[in-house]
């Protein structure tokens, strides 16, 4: 995953440009840098807000102040579980993508500009699984567009398949574990893959491929609950009930070339599998 430039750059960022990623890392910064209050438009009277602090104490009841009350039970959210009911409850890919819309739980949801579902034919054949959208994604609201995409399509046409092609045969279907971008790219925590993995199910369901790619670790975590990609990747396994393939991700064939020779192998094996079925 692509990195954000120092925070001391940062700051000189123009307002325009200046998103939710860019301006929490910022806030970050500065607290790390000790500042602890934020200065507001107009002074504040501490010692008027300190006797209304306690007048307003004095005059509330004991119970507010900390005595012997039974507690209210706090209703505590499964999201895991609210994830599962809006997933199961989808009868269409298009149901699917408004259960994602209308899912409040994940955090991720509040920093992104959009929400990336998928690309390409959703008859397909193969339906490959990424990891999460990143900055170029974000903006454009389609998964794999950026540098790492641009090798996915170069690697998909090297054994004749499309993200834009008509027929299921020469088709790909693609999306991503996380439909929304991480701040600073950062790798998703496990209760973020534990949350969306219902929906990641039920779009395969949906879609229905003979055969699923999953693209690095984080896929491989949430499809096969396994990491390990190195180890992992050529060898063929089943995920949410079809033939799955782990491979290395494209944005690490970029930093490492020489890992092109075994995806290549990989890519083959996708090929002769596709001709067997
Ligand atoms: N990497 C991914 O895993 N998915 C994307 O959509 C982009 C980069």
């Amino acid at each position: 995953m692509e990195s954000q430039p120092p925070f001391e750059q940062i700051a000189d960022i123009p307002a325009a440009e200046m998103d939710w990623h860019l301006a929490r890392a910022l806030l970050d910064w500065q607290v790390e840098m000790g500042v602890d209050e934020c200065i507001a438009e107009g002074p504040v009277d501490r010692f008027a807000v300190e006797a209304e602090r306690v007048a307003a104490q004095a005059a509330a009841p004991a119970v507010a102040r900390g005595g012997a009350a039974p507690a209210e039970p706090r209703a505590e959210i499964d999201a895991v579980e609210v994830a599962r009911q809006a997933a199961q409850g989808a009868d269409s890919l298009e149901a699917l993508r408004a259960a994602l819309a209308a899912y409040e739980h994940c955090e991720l949801k509040r920093g992104a500009r959009s929400l990336v579902f998928a690309d390409g034919n959703p008859k397909a054949r193969v339906m490959i699984l990424g990891e999460a959208p990143g900055r170029d994604e974000d903006r454009e609201g389609r998964p794999f567009v950026g540098r790492a995409g641009q090798l996915l399509d170069r690697m998909l046409a090297a054994i004749g398949l499309s993200r834009d092609a008509e027929e299921p045969e020469e088709a790909v279907y693609i999306t991503n574990v996380l439909p929304w971008r991480p701040p600073q790219n950062r790798d998703p925590k496990p209760q973020e893959i534990a949350m969306l993995r219902p929906f990641v199910q039920k779009h395969v369901a949906l879609a229905k491929p003979d055969l699923l790619i999953l693209m690095g670790n984080i896929s491989c975590q949430a499809a096969l609950d396994r990491r390990g990609i190195l180890k992992m990747r050529g060898q063929w396994a089943e995920a949410f009930g079809r033939p799955a393939l782990p491979m290395t991700h494209p944005a690490y064939l970029l930093r490492q070339p020489l890992a092109k020779r075994e995806a290549w192998a990989d890519l083959l094996s996708l090929k002769a599998r596709l001709e067997d079925l």
